[in-house]
């Protein structure tokens, strides 16, 4: 139940946000001419430039904007001993139980002592599930060649610890960071694109002395939490949550989550982890490698010390979605309107020739080709100027330039802005650099 100070979890704007996600191309169901398969989704059009604005915006508060981070891009598929060392292949499980009435399965933490389904008591002890996907690398099927999609990105961050720490000449503290698929054979995927088989992680694994990282992960988190605020998510719609002690993943020595208000209820975005030194000392002993650092200032030798922010960017996606949807009125007539932050929403800028007419389209598609240069552009030249702006703002276009007949006789455009509605005319000459500097990108 949410506290008097909390806001109330909204369960339409669930439904319209789906609504919206497949009508506008964002996400569609994976597959969907053969029926699809549940809850796998592809990233439509528009999904696929919001997730790469996400995926940029996160590479330049983790990466860009700092120089103690640095970058990889390990492989998806890794020697099996990454899992055994790592303690995924024993202990990356979730309790599962059958029911026997009408044979669904569940995860016991998620349930009470009934079925969802059929609401039968009768349901089978709880046991141990490996949530890893399983594949065999090579022509032969056997035990020998059995590989795993990675579960996450961090693995192969701590795989390379040494050779990034040498080849990049750095010492603790420093990071290494990456974004990419992750794969987890979850037993009740769901909430749309919330839970997923397949996903998109971005990691960061900060290398620390042992003693500061209680320090770190207190600074990842006020980090962690003000990159969502400044992608445009309400602060109030946020919160740090530690997690209890039997809540912990089996690296972890204390975990706090950003959590943000799903339309049921609070839900993880991020994990803030303390993973100690637990994967480096376990990959230590079992490649038989030192990963220990010898600090020349103190003549100390430690295996530093893991602090790991751990975002789902699919996951971000819907958030920043829920947080954008807004349905208002405009001029007496209801509109629909993402207020995406212009670094998140799938085009920065719409052209829109007045009329489909040849007399316009020569110097809307000049101004297109202009401003192509330095933003995400649509180009529209069908239906009325009113539904073009209407669909413009369902998708979180921040800005439509519109180029009319006068147009042609002064080179000036007008240009609309999203949230306002409100209209300023000015020459196209200027209009990169105004853009530029209202888009602030
Ligand atoms: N390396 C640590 C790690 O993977 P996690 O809490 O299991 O930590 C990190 O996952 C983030 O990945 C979560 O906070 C969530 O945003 C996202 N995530 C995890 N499982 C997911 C799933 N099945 N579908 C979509 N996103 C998921």
């Amino acid at each position: 139940m949410p506290t008097p100070s909390e806001p109330t979890p909204d369960l339409g704007l669930f439904d319209a946000v789906v609504n919206l996600c497949k009508r506008r191309g964002f996400v569609f169901p994976s597959a969907e001419i053969y029926g699809g398969i549940r809850s796998t989704y592809d990233y439509g059009p528009l999904g696929a430039l919001m997730l790469r604005n996400i995926r940029e915006a996160w590479w330049r508060a983790m990466i860009q904007e700092r120089d103690d981070v640095l970058p990889i891009d390990a492989a998806i598929l890794t020697n099996p001993k990454v899992w055994e060392a790592s303690g995924h292949l024993a202990t990356f499980t979730d309790p599962l139980v059958d029911c026997r009435k009408c044979k669904e399965r569940w995860r016991a933490d998620q349930i009470e002592a009934t079925c969802p389904n059929c609401g039968s008591s009768d349901l089978t002890e709880a046991r141990p599930f490996n949530l890893m996907f399983k594949t065999f690398v090579g022509p032969v099927e056997e035990d020998s060649s059995v590989a795993y999609l990675r579960p996450e990105t961090a693995q192969g961050m701590f795989v390379n610890y040494l050779n990034v720490e040498t080849t990049m000449r750095r010492r603790p503290p420093f990071g290494i960071a990456q974004i990419g698929r992750a794969f987890r054979n979850e037993i009740t995927p769901g909430n749309f694109v919330f839970r997923t088989r397949e996903f998109e992680l971005m990691e960061l694994e900060y290398f620390v002395p042992p003693a500061d990282s209680p320090r770190w992960q207190q600074y990842w988190c006020e980090e962690r939490l003000s990159w969502y605020t400044r992608y445009g998510i309400a602060r109030e719609k946020l919160r740090l949550r530690p997690h209890d002690p039997e809540e912990l993943s089996h690296y972890s020595s204390g975990t706090t989550d950003v959590e943000f208000l799903f339309p049921w209820g609070w839900g993880e975005l991020e994990g803030i982890a303390n993973r100690t030194d637990f994967d480096l000392r376990a990959h230590q002993e079992h490649s038989g490698t030192s990963l220990e650092h010898f600090d020349q200032a103190s003549g100390e030798r430690y295996i530093p010390h893991v602090v790991e922010p751990a975002a789902g960017a699919t996951r971000a996606m819907m958030a920043f979605l829920l947080a954008a949807y807004e349905e208002d009125e405009i001029a007496g007539e209801r509109r629909v309107v993402l207020r995406l932050h212009p670094r998140i929403a799938p085009y920065h800028v719409a052209v829109l020739p007045l009329s489909k007419k040849d007399t316009l389209s020569p110097l809307a598609r000049e101004v297109l080709h202009r401003l192509q240069r330095n933003f995400m552009c649509e180009y529209d030249e069908t239906q009325s100027i009113g539904r073009r702006y209407r669909r413009q703002d369902e998708i979180g276009t921040p800005y439509c330039v519109t180029v009319d007949f006068e147009s042609l006789d002064d080179q000036q455009v007008t240009v609309r802005e999203r949230d306002s509605t409100e209209q300023t005319r000015l020459p196209i000459d200027e209009l990169v650099s105004h853009l530029r500097g209202r888009l602030d990108i």
